[in-house]
């Protein structure tokens, strides 16, 4: 039986975690159902956390995840050090033509800043996992990232990762961070599979690949037509076809972790069955 758990840096960690920004975003559920998502989460054996300084509703107050998060695991009766809270900066929200977007802020000053405003909310003194969320075009790549090596050598962060990287950036990562770096997270799942490049890339470094919508993502409209083999897997399984999509994302390699997301506790407890689903050789090559 696959085993739930994996090493990502210096962590051992659950292979599936919980992606926490619809329960802050446009479409947030109330944040009551929220905490109970997380608990039900946390209680079902889930130990991987994932938000971000810009979770929260454009025009809204900043940082209201992180802030639910640690709300979250304040009132849990469980483990809180057995959690991997990670967390990202240089994302923050903003309008475009009146409609909510995610603007970039990748200079070194708002990084630091933002960083700190980011352990205070979580509550802790020093960041598990701190990503750089997304390259900023106004900003040389590299000032980015020496920012965030910084804050290691700070004490803000403990482990770094780069998120939205490309293969050229994640080396450019790799020089300027060093032992530091341990994660990179891009988007991965059935309906965008450009970065399995890189999470091949990855995975051979010996670093963990964090697939972001895993799911293909709740916010635009996906081509369905991409889930029918899933469909067709999880029907003779018993299973719902999404356990079948993180199985499947997870068996690419040990390096591999997922972060669905849930607006309610019953699609974490389903997403969280993943890690024990081992699919056979011949599934996974219907599957590609
Ligand atoms: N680094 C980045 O730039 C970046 C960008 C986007 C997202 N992320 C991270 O990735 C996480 C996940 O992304 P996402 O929420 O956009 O997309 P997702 O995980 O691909 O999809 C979430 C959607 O799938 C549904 N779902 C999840 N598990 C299910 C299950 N087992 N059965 C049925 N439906 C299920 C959810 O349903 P319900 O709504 O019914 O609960 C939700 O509508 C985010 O929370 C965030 O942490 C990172």
């Amino acid at each position: 039986m696959a085993s739930s758990m994996r090493v990502l840096g210096p962590f051992t960690t659950t292979s599936v975690g919980l992606g926490c920004m619809g329960l802050s975003i446009e479409g947030k559920p109330d944040e009551q159902t929220g905490i109970e998502t997380i608990h039900t989460a946390l209680d079902a054996g889930c130990r991987q956390l994932d938000t971000a300084w810009a979770y929260y509703e454009s025009g809204g107050p900043e940082q209201t995840n992180e802030r639910l998060v640690r709300a979250a695991l304040e009132s849990w009766k469980g483990p809180r050090e057995e959690v991997l809270v990670a967390t990202k900066v240089g994302h923050y929200r903003n309008f475009t033509d009146g409609k909510p977007t995610w603007a970039v802020d990748g200079r070194p000053e708002s990084l630091i800043r933002h960083a700190k405003e980011s352990a205070q909310a979580l509550g802790v003194d020093t960041i598990d996992l701190l990503y750089f969320h997304r390259p900023d075009p106004q900003v040389p790549y590299r000032e980015s990232l020496e920012a965030m090596e910084s804050l290691v050598q700070e004490g803000v962060a403990r482990t770094l990762g780069v998120s939205n990287a490309n293969r050229e950036q994640i080396d450019m990562a790799r020089e300027v961070m060093g032992g530091d770096l341990v994660a990179v997270q891009n988007q991965f799942s059935p309906t965008f599979t450009s970065s399995r490049d890189e999470l091949e890339y990855v995975s051979d470094l010996g670093l963990a690949f964090v697939c972001w919508s895993p799911l293909g993502g709740f916010r635009k409209a996906k081509d369905e037509t991409k889930y029918d083999l899933f469909r067709k897997v999880a029907e003779d399984r018993g299973v719902s076809y999404q356990s079948v999509v993180l199985a499947w994302e997870l068996a690419k390699s040990e390096h591999v972790f997922v972060i669905p997301g849930a607006h309610r506790a019953s699609t974490i407890v389903d997403s969280l069955t993943a890690a024990r689903l081992e699919l056979s050789p011949e599934e996974l090559a219907v599957l590609g």
